[in-house]
């Protein structure tokens, strides 16, 4: 059995729950967080027969709710020594939604869930995770920031609380990849806040996976087709957590922070947008990412915005 404490966030279903097994399965103490017990029991019940580690324990958190989030953290504090790896997998995505959804603090509710709730999550647990000999931060990104190549594509920084609900449409699709552009101008500058305290902190540019049942039933029926179609090609779960424990686990990448990685665990390197082939190379590829997720203005506002938002929120 390892010492070693992992926190997965969305641990009962799709990578986030094939990962949960993984770690498991080599013998990690696990901390399946979830944000409903009822569903996530019988994911956590499974995880432990299948891979015949008892350690392995599920606890609610939300992470669209600061107020979740800071009971969560407490939990943890209490309940676990340190957290070696923390992996910010959760994420919403609901295709289809036509309607702004806002978190208890009135946050889109993308942002909320994939970009402020792990940024708060970061920082209340940053102290525990200190305490590892080598503590390692993995935040789940997408090739969908690709969509950034294109020039005028811009996260819309004014829009992130729904002021323009009466009259910008909403597109579940484009705000979920606008926060995840911001998690990833997030995850740059949160290396560079927490390397002095030896914490790592890297993103995972995952490509497609299939999906499970219950996240393509929350979808409306053109999406639910669609996504029925592409899970008969796509990959299984159990790859993409695999790559995962690479990651926070591997000699390979013990040194490696403030990185994009991709699914065959390359570093994946800024490039500017391009036209014609160049572009569609960058598209089409995966090593490479927008040079807008180094732009300083947009670093300046994230930051701001998280501060703003979560930092200064009060405990
Ligand atoms: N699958 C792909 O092709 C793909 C591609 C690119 C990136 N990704 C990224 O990979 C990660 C995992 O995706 P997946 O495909 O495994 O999706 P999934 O099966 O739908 O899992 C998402 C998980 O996030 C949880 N979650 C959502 N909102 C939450 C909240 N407010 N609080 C706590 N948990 C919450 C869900 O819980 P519930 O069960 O309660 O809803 C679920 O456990 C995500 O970050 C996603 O953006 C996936």
């Amino acid at each position: 059995m390892k010492d070693k404490i992992v926190l997965i966030t969305g641990a009962n279903s799709g990578i986030g729950k094939a990962a949960a097994l993984k770690f498991a399965t080599e013998g990690y103490r696990v901390i399946m967080a979830c944000r409903n017990m009822e569903i996530s029991q019988a994911a956590h019940k499974e995880i432990i027969q299948a891979s015949n580690n008892t350690n392995v324990h599920l606890m609610k958190v939300d992470v669209s709710s600061f107020d979740s989030i800071r009971t969560f953290c407490s939990e943890v504090e209490a309940q676990f020594p340190r957290v070696d790896i923390l992996i910010h997998n959760a994420a919403y995505l609901n295709h289809g939604e036509k309607e702004y959804k806002l978190s208890p603090e009135h946050i889109e509710l993308s942002f909320a869930t994939n970009v402020f709730g792990p940024c708060l999550m970061t920082h209340l647990l940053a102290d525990h995770l200190e305490k590892s000999q080598d503590p390692r931060i993995l935040n789940a990104c997408t090739t969908n920031i690709k969509n950034f190549f294109d020039p005028k594509r811009k996260i819309e920084f004014d829009n992130l609380r729904g002021e323009f609900k009466a009259t910008r449409r909403y597109s579940a699709y484009k705000m979920y990849g606008d926060s995840k552009m911001a998690f990833l101008i997030l995850t740059f500058q949160m290396a560079e806040q927490l390397k002095s305290r030896g914490i790592k902190v890297n993103a995972l540019q995952i490509n497609r996976v299939k999906l499970s049942k219950d996240t393509i039933n929350k979808m409306n029926s053109f999406w639910k087709v669609l996504a029925m179609a592409q899970n008969i090609t796509n990959p299984l779960p159990s790859g993409m957590a695999d790559i995962y424990y690479s990651i926070c686990t591997s000699d390979e990448f013990r040194d490696v922070t403030g990185q994009l990685i991709n699914h065959k665990r390359e570093i994946v390197q800024p490039s500017a947008s391009e036209q014609g082939f160049a572009q569609f190379k960058n598209i089409f590829g995966s090593g490479t990412y927008p040079q807008y997720a180094l732009d300083r203005d947009n670093a300046d506002i994230i930051w701001h915005l998280s501060n703003e938002l979560v930092y200064l929120a009060g405990p």
